[in-house]
C-alpha cells in the first residue's frame, strides 16, 4: 500500500468550484487544464463511467494519469461504475485524490473506503437522487465526503433536481461537521444559492464549460456560493 501515499494537500478552500471535466475538449486536455488553472480552479472532477451503473462510458484511469502528469490540482474521482473494488488500484495509481464511489454499486463499502483512507486519499460516498441518507448514514466518520446527486448520474447538461436541497440539509445533520458535503448535477448561478448554506463543493460542468471564460464562470459562482454559504462551509 505504502507505494500509493501522496503528500498533496486533499482539502481545498470551501466552498469550491469543482470543473467536471466530462464537457471538457478532450482533444486538448493540456489547454483545458491550463485555463482552469488560471482559472482558479483548485480542484477537477472527474467522471467515470462504466456503460453498465450508468447508461454512458466515459473514461478510465489511464487518461487520469495523463491528467495528473498536467496538474497539482486535487483530483476528485467520481465512479460511476458497477464495480470500484475491482479497479480500485487503479485509480489509486493513477493519482486520484479523492476516491467517491457509489453506495448503489457498493451496499457494504466499509473496507472498500478503508483501503482508499490507507493510501492516503479521501474517500468519498455517493448517493443517487432514488436513494435515502439512511442508507448512508452508518459511514458517518467512515467517509471524507458526501457526494449527493443532484440528477441521475451518466450525462451533464440536466435540470437540478430540486428534492437534493432537502436531502443536503440531512445529509448535514447526520454526518460530522468536517465531512465535506459535494453536490453534482445542474449546478450553476441559479441553484447554487438554495444549497450553499451545507455544501462546500459545487460540482459544475455545463456552467463552465458551456462559457465563452472559464475565470469569469468560476469566480462568479465562487463568489454566489461564499455569500450564500454557512461558517461550517470553509
Ligand atoms: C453526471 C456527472 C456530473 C456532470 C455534471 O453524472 O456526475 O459531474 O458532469 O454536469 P452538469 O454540471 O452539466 O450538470
Ligand atoms: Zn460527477
Amino acid at each position: 500500500m505504502l507505494d500509493f501515499q501522496m503528500s498533496r494537500e486533499l482539502r481545498p478552500n470551501c466552498p469550491a468550484i469543482a470543473p467536471s471535466m466530462l464537457k471538457c475538449d478532450f482533444g486538448d486536455l493540456q489547454t483545458e487544464i491550463n485555463q482552469l488553472e488560471a482559472a482558479g480552479a483548485s480542484l477537477l472532477h472527474l467522471d467515470v463511467m462504466d456503460g453498465q451503473f450508468v447508461p454512458n462510458l466515459s473514461y478510465g484511469p489511464m487518461v487520469i494519469d495523463r491528467i495528473r502528469e498536467r496538474t497539482d490540482l486535487i483530483l476528485d474521482a467520481h465512479l460511476m461504475i458497477s464495480d470500484p473494488e475491482k479497479y480500485l488500484d487503479d485509480y489509486l495509481r493513477a493519482g486520484c485524490d479523492w476516491i467517491t464511489v457509489h453506495i448503489e454499486a457498493v451496499p457494504k463499502p466499509d473496507q472498500l473506503l478503508e483501503k482508499i483512507r490507507a493510501a492516503g486519499r479521501y474517500a468519498g460516498i455517493a448517493i443517487n437522487p432514488g436513494t435515502p441518507v439512511s442508507a448512508i448514514s452508518a459511514l458517518n466518520g467512515k467517509v471524507d465526503l458526501v457526494l449527493v446527486m443532484s440528477v441521475e448520474p451518466g450525462f451533464g447538461g440536466q435540470s437540478f433536481i430540486p428534492e437534493a436541497v432537502e436531502k443536503v440539509i440531512e445529509v448535514r445533520k447526520v454526518f460530522s461537521a468536517d465531512t465535506l458535503i459535494s453536490i453534482d448535477g445542474g449546478i450553476g448561478p441559479v441553484t447554487i444559492p438554495e444549497v450553499a448554506s451545507d455544501v462546500n463543493i459545487f460540482v459544475a460542468g455545463s456552467s463552465i464549460f458551456d462559457k465563452p471564460d472559464y475565470e469569469t464562470a468560476i469566480r462568479e459562482m465562487t463568489e454566489i456560493a461564499r455569500s450564500n454559504s454557512s461558517p461550517h462551509n470553509s
